[in-house]
């Protein structure tokens, strides 16, 4: 990343280095090299080297200093980093406070990487140093304008696809979920075990329980069937306050499931979702909730 023979020049272009990997390299994985301004190092996945970043750079008055900002990095076994200060680092395994295993990890097998890069020029698809559907690095980075999926963008060089972590589903037939109702099964294409009848009331709700990793917008999306002629209205109630109204159109049969998409503020940790009918009518029958859908 440097190139200017360890001399400071104020006009050294900032380079950018992204979805990269290196590992078990005996010297620096990511290293600044001296370089003059701060480089960009975003979203890249170091493992075993010694250090896995290095952020030597020059000031100039051609003294050493910390030079770099860096995003959504891992650094995992080896050493990991070295020459921070004066970096600006945030958001990355380190920063975190995230506990790093090989069980993050679909596997951290060092063997294969010399497989014939993708058709687009990204590196070969292989399970290695990409994270584990249960992996708890996923959506834990900060937007930096490069392409993510889900609520947030996941650490390392690997984005999960469609990667709407395990356990974001919430069927309403499950505890913690709450239904002010019945727990039918007599209306195919539910998924799991059923789906919440709620009462024809107004006030008759189906309520789930969410964790978000991070306080911010999420995106819910909650199917539903509704065989009735009219549509059906509800609020939307996150943690005791009425963040939107949503209406469920007839989906013309009971049997017809549709997902409505919803976006609601979350807060980080343990949120309660209720989907609160405002007339007799009651509810849709509601199959499950889905967070950052
Ligand atoms: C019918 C249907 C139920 C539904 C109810 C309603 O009884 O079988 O599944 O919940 O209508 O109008 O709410
Ligand atoms: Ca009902």
């Amino acid at each position: 990343m440097g190139g200017f023979g360890a001399e400071y020049d104020a006009g050294a272009v900032k380079h950018t280095v992204r979805f990269s990997v290196a590992f078990l390299n005996k010297a620096a994985g990511f290293y600044s090299n001296h370089h003059p301004v701060a480089n960009d190092y975003f979203n890249n996945t170091s493992y075993g080297n010694r250090p896995d970043f290095n952020m030597l750079g020059i000031d100039s008055r051609g003294a050493a200093v910390g030079r770099g900002n860096l995003r959504n990095n891992i650094a995992y076994t080896g050493t990991l980093t070295s020459n921070m200060a004066g970096t600006s680092s945030a958001y990355n395994s380190w920063d975190l406070g995230v506990t790093l295993s090989d069980s993050q990890f679909q596997s951290v097998s060092t063997t294969g990487w010399d497989a014939p890069r993708r058709a687009d020029g990204s590196l070969p698809t292989l399970p290695h140093l990409r994270l584990a559907a249960t992996s708890t690095l996923i959506d834990k980075g900060v937007d930096v304008g490069l392409p993510y999926t889900g609520r947030a963008p996941d650490l390392g060089a690997f984005e999960q696809p469609g990667d709407t972590p395990p356990g974001q589903r919430h069927e309403a037939e499950t505890a913690p979920a709450v239904c002010q109702g019945t727990i039918d099964t007599n209306w195919a294409g539910f998924s799991g075990s059923g789906f919440c009848n709620g009462d024809n009331a107004t006030g008759a709700h189906a309520q789930f329980t969410a964790n978000a990793s991070t306080a911010g917008t999420a995106t819910l999306g909650i199917r539903f069937a509704n065989g009735a002629g009219g549509a059906r209205a509800a609020n939307l109630v996150v943690n005791g306050s009425t963040v939107a109204a949503v209406s469920f159109e007839s989906t013309g049969a009971w049997s017809t499931w549709v997902t409505k998409t919803v976006t609601v503020p979350l807060t980080a940790g343990s949120n309660t979702i209720r989907v609160d009918p405002t007339t007799t009518a009651g509810l849709p029958n509601i199959d499950y909730l889905d967070v950052n859908a």
